[in-house]
């Protein structure tokens, strides 16, 4: 078990490294005679890639190729299998940091566990990875909006800064580059029109698979569900959803009651670091456990929070897609 594989029905397995020669995405148990909408799934990565403001100056055009699983542009209910070329590779940026662990990132525990690592970009570690969860997102999406349902997201807040007009995400984090620092950020992610009976009571509720969904990407510190950390000061009477004939009056169950969707909106937030990568000097050790300073070059997101909302949409909706096809084993 190598544990590259997410779902049960609905599945994807990714591949590749930041600086190897592509990365990718195999899709499978997608239902067959289905026209896959190619243009939504090159904009849900456009959403995703770096080389706008405020994000990592990486230029990847992020263009796919589909190798297998559909005809005529429809599905055939075979894996199917996209690839994306990594093009703006700098690998030399991380010759100086290839014996030593830089802070809030992978090198150590990987080192540890692996013993022979792709260093270059993070290698596998890297978020370059999350192009194959934006691509099975995007499947994923497509297949939820014949059920009328919608996946959004909104960034909250960039550190301690609320998101506003006059404040945006990219001006807030550009402020933090120009420290030579970087900033964490609050991600909102809302499903609308999930209808009720998704997940089950007990080792498979939905709450607790979009919490391990979400908290798989990287730099993700913690997830909320509807009131979240909040609901703990809370009293019954406050919390409490009303029901009324047209249904609950208030959402603090996040849309999801004893493990089972609710027909409410699905409602979470996650809580993402600051970027690990800063451009200032920090303490660490090299591979021998000798002291050593470090200071990171690449090019680096000064707030990751800014490309995360489609992929914390994508992990949404693959987890409600799955739930839906184990619906349909689960019923005559
Ligand atoms: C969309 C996105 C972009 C990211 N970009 C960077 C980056 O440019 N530089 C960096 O150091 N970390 C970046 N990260 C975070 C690292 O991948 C992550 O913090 C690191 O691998 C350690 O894993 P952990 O924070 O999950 O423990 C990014 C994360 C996401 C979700």
């Amino acid at each position: 078990l190598a544990f590259n594989t997410f779902g049960r029905i609905f599945t994807f397995t990714t591949w590749g490294e930041s600086h190897g020669p592509a990365v990718g995405v195999v899709i499978d148990g997608v239902p067959s005679n289905f026209l896959l909408d190619l243009d939504f799934i090159r904009e849900e990565l456009e959403r995703r890639r770096p080389g706008k403001q405020g994000t990592s100056p990486r230029k990847e055009t992020d263009l796919f190729e589909v190798l297998s699983g559909l005809h005529e542009g429809k599905t055939l209910g075979t894996p199917i299998c996209f690839v994306v070329k990594n093009k703006d590779r700098k690998s030399g940026d991380y010759d100086t940091v290839s014996h030593i662990y830089r802070p809030g990132h992978a090198d150590f525990t990987w080192h540890r566990k692996f013993h022979h690592v792709d260093h270059r970009g993070g290698g596998r570690s890297s978020a370059r990875e999350t192009v194959g969860r934006v691509i099975a997102g995007a499947v994923a999406k497509l297949f939820l909006r014949t059920k009328g349902i919608s996946i959004g997201s909104k960034i909250l807040h960039i550190g301690d800064q609320l998101v506003t007009d006059e404040n945006s995400p990219e001006k807030l984090a550009l402020q933090a580059k120009h420290e030579n620092d970087s900033v964490g950020g609050m991600i909102e992610i809302r499903a609308e029109k999930v209808p009720p009976g998704l997940g089950e009571p007990v080792y498979d509720r939905l709450d607790a698979r979009i919490a391990s969904a979400l908290m798989g990407i990287n730099a993700v510190k913690s997830v909320e569900i509807g009131s979240g950390i909040a609901s703990a000061s809370m009293k019954g009477t406050q919390h409490n959803d009303p029901l009324s004939s047209d249904g609950f009056t208030s959402n603090n169950a996040g849309g999801i009651l004893g493990g089972i969707s609710n027909g409410m909106p699905i409602l979470t937030r996650i809580a993402l670091k600051p970027t690990p990568s800063i451009s200032q000097e920090q303490n660490s050790i090299n591979h021998l456990g000798q002291p050593a300073k470090v200071t990171v070059k690449g090019r680096h997101d000064p707030c990751v929070a800014l490309r995360a909302g489609v992929i914390a949409e994508a992990m949404l909706a693959c987890v409600l897609l799955d739930f839906f096809l184990l619906n349909k084993m689960r019923r005559w």
